[in-house]
Parts: structure tokens; sequence; C-alpha cells
């Protein structure tokens, strides 16, 4: 049913973020040198990372600094970027000099929403999140300024503690619908939805044609190398870091894979070679 959209050839080898050394360039390739320890991207449709080898693009290909381990260096590409594409959306500056806003974050805990909470700090805005209670402490230690937990009353309304509304929600779980979100958005607030479901998505074609002020926006990953650069500074720097929800050898492959579709990790799950 998906093909259409996603024109993936089989046998497929999933995985799009990678961490290793390099081994082989091509004869184009200029900023890169055999033996570089990198960070890539690899294309959404190819995939290819879950394999000991990968061919990956100079284009979507980061040096990675000795300080910064290849774990968490492994964790940013997808995530990280996604959740840096949400915030510069809404113009924040990441040293602080930009404009605060009042900002929730859904499902901090994972691995999208957990760089957004440390980069929505990072911009000086105010950060309300919401996460599993077994994982209160953890966001609030990520920076969040108030952690709700989404099996309660307060967590399932999204309402935080002052009652004041959100100039922005990013929202990264497929759990929380327009009709929960909007009640909860500024006069001119908007959704950034990285994960639509079905009512979101309806409610972000209807934005398109009516006067509503609160909008629902989809954001589809665009970034690329210079963002990926920028994402292993603030780590190499100490002010970003991956959170990291467990660690598999390449054979037990499987069960990380299981695990990642589970939907219930904390942060980001990382395959060992
Ligand atoms: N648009 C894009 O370009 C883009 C890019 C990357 C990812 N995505 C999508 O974004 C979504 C998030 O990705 P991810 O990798 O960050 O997810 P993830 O790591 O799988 O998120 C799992 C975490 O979310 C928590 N959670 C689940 N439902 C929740 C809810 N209703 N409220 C609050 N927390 C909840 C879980 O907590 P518990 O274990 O306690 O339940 C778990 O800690 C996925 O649907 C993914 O496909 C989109």
């Amino acid at each position: 049913m998906l093909r259409p959209f996603f024109p993936f050839k089989f046998p497929f080898t999933p995985v799009t973020d990678v961490a290793g050394e390099v081994v082989e360039i091509g004869p184009q390739v200029t900023a890169i040198k055999v033996g570089d320890k990198v960070v890539c991207k690899l294309n959404f449709t190819k995939g290819g990372g879950l394999a000991e080898y990968a061919v990956v693009s100079e284009k979507e290909t980061v040096l990675r600094p000795d300080e910064v381990s290849s774990a968490d260096a492994a964790g940013l590409p997808i995530a990280g970027l996604t959740a840096l594409q949400s915030l510069k959306s809404i113009d924040t500056k990441f040293d602080g000099t930009g404009k605060a806003a009042n900002i929730l974050v859904t499902a901090a805990s994972g691995g999208v929403g957990s760089y957004a909470v440390q980069l929505a700090k990072l911009g000086g805005h105010h950060v309300t999140a919401t996460c599993g209670a077994r994982n209160i402490d953890l966001v609030r230690s990520l920076g969040a300024d108030e952690v709700l937990d989404y099996n309660t009353p307060e967590g399932q309304s999204l309402k935080n503690s002052s009652g004041k509304q959100y100039d922005y929600i990013i929202n990264c779980t497929t759990g929380v619908s327009w009709s929960v979100l909007k009640p909860n958005l500024s006069k001119n607030g908007v959704v950034m939805d990285i994960a639509p479901n079905v009512s979101n998505m309806l409610a972000f074609i209807c934005g398109i044609f009516t006067f509503s002020k609160k909008k629902l926006k989809i954001i589809v990953l665009s970034l690329g190398k210079d963002d990926l650069q920028f994402l292993v500074a603030l780590v190499r720097e100490g002010k970003l870091k991956t959170v990291i929800d467990s660690k598999y050898p390449f054979d037990n492959a499987r069960d990380a894979w299981a695990k990642s579709v589970d939907g219930h990790a904390t942060g980001k799950i990382i395959i060992e070679m």
C-alpha cells in the first residue's frame, strides 16, 4: 500500500543513522579521507545502515571529534535533526539571544523529544514536557521546566500548572490529537507535528483552507550536513547529550528492532559492531 510513497527495493537493509570509520573513498571525495571517524545520515528510502559496511554520501557525512563517542554521534542524525528543524522553524537562536516562547514537547523521553527539550532550553524557551512516570526525572534533568506524566489527567489534557497556553507544541507522538492540542495553544499558537495521526493530518489540511490562527504544521526532515555538524559541535561542547536507551550487539539487531518499533524506548537504541 505504501509502495508509491516509499519505493524500497527488497531485500532492504534498514537504518539511516550511522557512526563509523571511513575504509574507502570514491575518486571525487575531497573532504574526507580513509581512517576518518564520521557520522552520517543515509538516504531514507535507501537505508543501508544496519550493516558492517555502509555506502554513504560525502554530502551527508560529518567528521566525529574524539570527544563525541560513536554511540552519542549515531543517535543524532534523524532524531537530532528533526528536533533541530522544529525549533529552527520558529526561529530559535541556540545561544539564547532569540525571543523566548512557551513550548510543550510531547513524548519528551523519546529520541526526537529528548533532543527537542535540550535544544529548546538552549534557545531560552520555557519548556513543559510529557512522558511516562518512569522518565520524569530524566526529562527534568534534560532541562524541562515542568514535566507531565502522560497517564495522568493533566498529562492527558496537556495542562501545565500555571494554566498558560503554549505558543508552540512540538508533538512527537501519534497518541495526541488536534482536539486535545488546539485548546492548549495560545491565540496564534502552532503545533509542529513530527508524527501526525489521521486527525492531525486532517487538521493540517483544514488549516490551509480556513482562517484559524491556530495552526498545525507537519515537519518532514529536510536538514542536512551543516546542521548535523552543528549538533555534533553541541555534543562536543557538552551542551547536548544523546539519551541512550540501550546498546545491542549486531547479532541481536532483531531484538533492537523489536524494541524500537515497540515505541517505548527512552532515547536512542544503539547497535554496536
Ligand atoms: N517527521 C519526521 O521527519 C520524523 C523524524 C523522526 C521521527 N519521526 C516520528 O516521530 C515519532 C517519535 O519518534 P521517536 O524516535 O522520538 O519516538 P520513540 O523514541 O519511539 O518514543 C518513545 C517514547 O515516547 C513515549 N511516549 C509514547 N507515547 C506517548 C504519549 N502519548 N505521551 C508522552 N510520551 C509518550 C514513550 O514513553 P513510555 O515508554 O513511558 O510509553 C517512549 O519513551 C515517531 O512516530 C517517528 O516515526 C518523524
